[in-house]
């Protein structure tokens, strides 16, 4: 092989390994393989001074032309790999200028809401907020309310039993109100006393537009010396005016409840009718909804506590936190309230 043809040779091998080479640390170890101190064309280079004068001429004219055109590819095959690594890199990197996902907001359960705006107002009345068992004794959700075995209230307020009994003393129950708390609590308080008790009630009950079998309360009970049924409705309006504004009509009638004497209950006048239309599935045409009960406590449940009925009185109410929600709202069938249903519920 003559000289030519060896430069020729080495510059092809080199353009082969070069197209080959894949990344820095190979671009190096081949440029030092030929222009290095015992690269390829560096032992041709050095070999020139051996050569006869005519032939060193032009072996060393091929020789340099080899060399400007491999340093040539060489630059052009650096450009290309890191052309092509950009591209890769860009490829799985993370734009930072791309909007962000928005986060979905909740929000608070209509009920809850309201039952926080009731435990508010009563809160700036001078209520305290206290709660008790949903699991109740026969004895407070009942007898001790004045309701003992047989009485007919009982089928009012029929319920869910549990098999267990405490101390084999009595059976439990989920309780059906929160009145079971005014026991609970005159047992352990002195008066005065001023609280609210919101909580869950269960009822055995046959659901429609304004009954569910699971509802929530809020029981107001205060005891104190010289109550009297005029506290209960000055307390009572202020609320439905705080609650429903002074434009809505509120309504309170003659009632029965066992622990108390006399009983009450207030109705707000139907939002969804004028108040005529026998076919209203929230008042059926009585033109009110009734939201609470309530009275002044009994004076044997008084007694009962341990207080004395001549210097001590009280009034309780009860109310239902779906049914004021409902007219808080507008909401014309209380079964949607639990039903779990987010196109309904985020309305609110
Ligand atoms: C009671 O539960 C009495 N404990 C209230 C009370 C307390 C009276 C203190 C006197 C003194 P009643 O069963 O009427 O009473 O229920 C009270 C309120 O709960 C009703 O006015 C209504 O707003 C709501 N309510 C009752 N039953 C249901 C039901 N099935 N679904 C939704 N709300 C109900």
């Amino acid at each position: 092989m003559t000289a030519i043809e060896q430069i020729a040779a080495i510059e092809a091998d080199a353009r082969a390994t070069l197209a080959a080479a894949g990344g820095e640390g190979a671009l190096a170890a081949w440029q030092s393989g030929v222009f290095g101190k015992g690269g390829s064309l560096t032992a041709i280079l050095r070999g020139l001074g051996a050569l006869a004068p005519e032939e060193r001429k032009a072996v060393g004219a091929a020789a340099n032309l080899a060399k400007q055109a491999l340093e040539a590819a060489l630059a052009e095959r650096r450009e290309t790999l890191k052309a092509a690594s950009l591209a890769a890199s860009a490829a799985d990197a993370l734009d930072v200028t791309l909007p962000g996902r928005p986060l979905r907001r909740g929000r608070l359960h209509p009920v809850t809401q309201v039952r926080r705006e009731i435990l508010d107002i009563f809160a700036r009345l001078g209520f305290a907020t206290v709660e008790g068992p949903e699991v109740e004794l026969d004895e407070y959700n009942f007898g001790r309310l004045r309701i003992p075995e047989h009485h007919p209230a009982r089928d009012r307020w029929d319920t869910f039993w549990l098999d267990e009994e405490v101390d084999g003393r009595q059976p439990l129950l989920l309780r059906t109100h929160t009145s079971p708390m005014q026991i609970r609590h005159i047992d352990t308080h002195e008066p005065p006393i001023r609280v609210a008790v919101p909580g869950r009630c269960y009822r055995y009950e046959a659901t429609d537009a304004t009954h569910e079998w699971m509802l929530e309360q809020v029981e107001l009970l205060a005891i104190d010396e010289g109550l009297s049924l005029a506290n209960l409705k000055g307390t009572l309006q202020e609320f439905a005016r705080q609650m429903f504004g002074p434009e809505r009509r509120v309504l309170m009638r003659n009632s029965y409840f066992p622990f108390v004497e006399p009983g009450v209950e207030l109705a707000v006048d139907c939002f969804a009718c004028p108040g005529d239309n026998p076919a209203c599935p929230v008042c059926r045409g009585a033109g009110w909804l009734e939201i609470m009960g309530a009275g002044m406590v009994h004076p044997e449940i008084i007694a009962a506590a341990g207080y004395d009925p001549a210097r001590y009185t009280g009034f309780a109410a009860g109310m239902g936190v779906e049914r004021i929600t409902m007219l808080k709202f507008g909401i014309t069938d209380i079964r949607d309230l639990h039903a779990n249903d987010l196109r309904f519920l985020s309305q609110f």
